[in-house]
């Protein structure tokens, strides 16, 4: 069997496209959804990713603002800076990009966003409200793979999904928005002894690791749903997920590529948390 492709770029363009409707309303309403990027020093990475924030909201309508700091900026400052945006009106989400320079902690740099402007999902607060299915804002990027496996017309009520990875910003919080569905869930970590047996059984294995050929052929049971949130670099310098996608392919019946897969789905779900976010302020006035 070969495997139907769940095109992110495809999903991802009709979210924004959803997305720049939204907008334009709430906008004839008078109110501009805004989003500010707090950047840190001058880590290459997170320059591009931000730059992508940027221009992605602009060209679904919202408005975007790069803030950039000295690497050398102190905790204290950034706090007070977080304290300013949770206090502006016209600002609906904040977003501080990680990682912070090593003397910064984090975690009370993210407790300091405002929940109700936490368009990135990692506050506590945030995090609270998906474990007890209450409304809050989630976590883009396992929020852009649920919408993905919705987007096939995936039913999970009863089925066995195997995530494998357990971060904070996806492991875990996949596993909740599937245990949300009614799906039965397991987390697994790379080092679980005998992966391969967990994998067998599972209807729907997200990959969430950040190694490469972590799930092979062999691993998967023919005509499950893969959903690769890997970015990693092969031997050639290649942009590649955690999946071997032409192995998996041959056995799975959904699979998501990389690139053009998780990753633009995260990028649209951005948006589509800080419309939201600029939603939920407009109602409250
Ligand atoms: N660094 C890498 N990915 C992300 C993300 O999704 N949000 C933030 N804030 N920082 C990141």
């Amino acid at each position: 069997m070969t495997a139907a492709l769940i095109d992110g770029n495809a999903l991802a363009q009709s979210i924004r496209t959803d997305v720049a409707g939204r907008t334009q309303a709430l906008k004839a309403r008078g109110i501009t959804p805004r989003l500010a990027i707090v950047l840190v020093g001058e880590d290459p990475a997170s320059q591009v990713y931000v730059k992508h924030k940027v221009n992605d909201s602009q060209q679904t309508g919202l408005e975007a603002t790069l803030e950039r700091f000295p690497a050398d900026l102190t905790e204290a400052a950034l706090l007070a800076h977080i304290d300013k945006l949770n206090n502006d009106a016209a600002v609906h989400g904040i977003l501080v990009q990680l990682p912070l320079p090593k003397h910064m902690d984090a975690h009370k740099v993210i407790e300091r966003i405002a929940p109700a402007k936490d368009v990135d999902g990692f506050h506590v607060a945030s995090a609270g409200a998906l474990m007890v299915g209450q409304p809050g804002f989630w976590p883009c990027t396992p929020f852009g793979c649920m919408k993905m496996i919705e987007s096939i017309g995936y039913n999970l009520r009863g089925k066995h999904a195997v995530v494998i990875g357990r971060s904070n910003i996806v492991g875990k919080p996949m596993a909740l928005m599937l245990l949300q569905q009614n799906a039965t869930v397991s987390i697994c970590h790379s080092a679980t002894p005998d992966l391969k047996a967990m994998t067998l059984q599972a209807d729907v294995i997200v990959a969430a690791v950040g190694k490469q050929n972590i799930l092979t052929a062999d691993m998967v049971k023919p005509g499950a749903v893969v959903i690769d949130v890997g970015m990693n670099r092969n031997d050639q310098g290649k942009l590649c997920g955690d999946v071997d996608f032409d192995g998996v392919k041959q056995v799975a019946g959904w699979i998501t590529p990389v690139p053009g897969g998780v990753g633009p789905m995260t990028r649209a779900m951005l948006l589509v948390n800080t419309l939201t976010a600029a939603e939920n302020a407009s109602k409250s006035v």
